[in-house]
């Protein structure tokens, strides 16, 4: 259910779950949640490309300090493309999502959003609560006048794969890739 409280952060309420625009305080349990989820098959090439992780297995020594900065930035409104959306159940937050607006100069290039991140701590999962983060995104980004909603997934992340094709999204490119320093190994068997 949209609020309609006139709360000006709210963007859904359902039951004890509310979904809203994260708060400079709640930047810390963001990162928590964050740091908790980016391990195992969460890992894909974005997370190489951000400099996130350089084998798929260890994370940059000061990742904790690059995502609260990340997070800050935004969060104290001096990126207003972004976003991120948190959901708390009894003023808890439980689940975050970090996405954005793509802008690109060329002349009529589409205006596409991306999701980032999107975690939800484990007790919490299979409820619907990283569905309405994600409906909550999608209008987001409808209101900024995108057109197409982007989410790059490992391709082991089964769980959160289901969760993207039952609100409707198709799987559009594969990422390929070979490591070129023999100090990396593949990642275990992808299919
Ligand atoms: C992906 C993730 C955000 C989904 O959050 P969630 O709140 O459990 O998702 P929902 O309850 O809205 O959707 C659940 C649907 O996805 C699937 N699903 C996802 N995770 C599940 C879980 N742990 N248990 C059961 N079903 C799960 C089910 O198909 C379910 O559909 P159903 O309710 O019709 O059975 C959560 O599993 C998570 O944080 N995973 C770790 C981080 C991650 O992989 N993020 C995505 C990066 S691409």
């Amino acid at each position: 259910m949209i609020s309609k409280n006139g709360s000006k952060h709210v963007v859904a309420e359902a039951d004890n779950l509310v979904i809203r625009c994260a708060s400079p305080n709640e930047i810390d349990r963001i990162v928590e949640i964050y740091l908790h989820v980016v391990q195992g098959e969460y890992i894909s090439h974005g997370e190489v490309l951000d400099g996130i992780t350089r084998d798929f297995h260890s994370q940059a020594p000061d990742l904790c300090k690059q995502k609260t900065e990340e997070f800050c930035s935004i969060i104290s409104g001096q990126e207003t493309e972004k976003s991120i959306l948190v959901a708390l159940e009894k003023s808890e937050v439980i689940g975050f999502l970090f996405g954005g607006i793509e802008r690109n100069t060329r002349e009529g290039a589409p205006l596409v959003a991306s999701i980032y991140d999107l975690g939800v701590m484990e007790s919490y999962r299979g409820h619907g609560i990283g569905r309405k983060l994600m409906e909550a995104f999608i209008r987001w980004a409808r209101e900024k006048g995108a057109i197409w909603v982007f989410f790059e997934s490992g391709v082991n992340n089964k769980n959160a794969h289901r969760l993207f094709h039952k609100l409707g999204f198709t799987l559009t490119s594969h990422v390929f890739m070979m490591p070129l320093d023999e100090s990396l190994a593949m990642p275990d068997k992808l299919e």
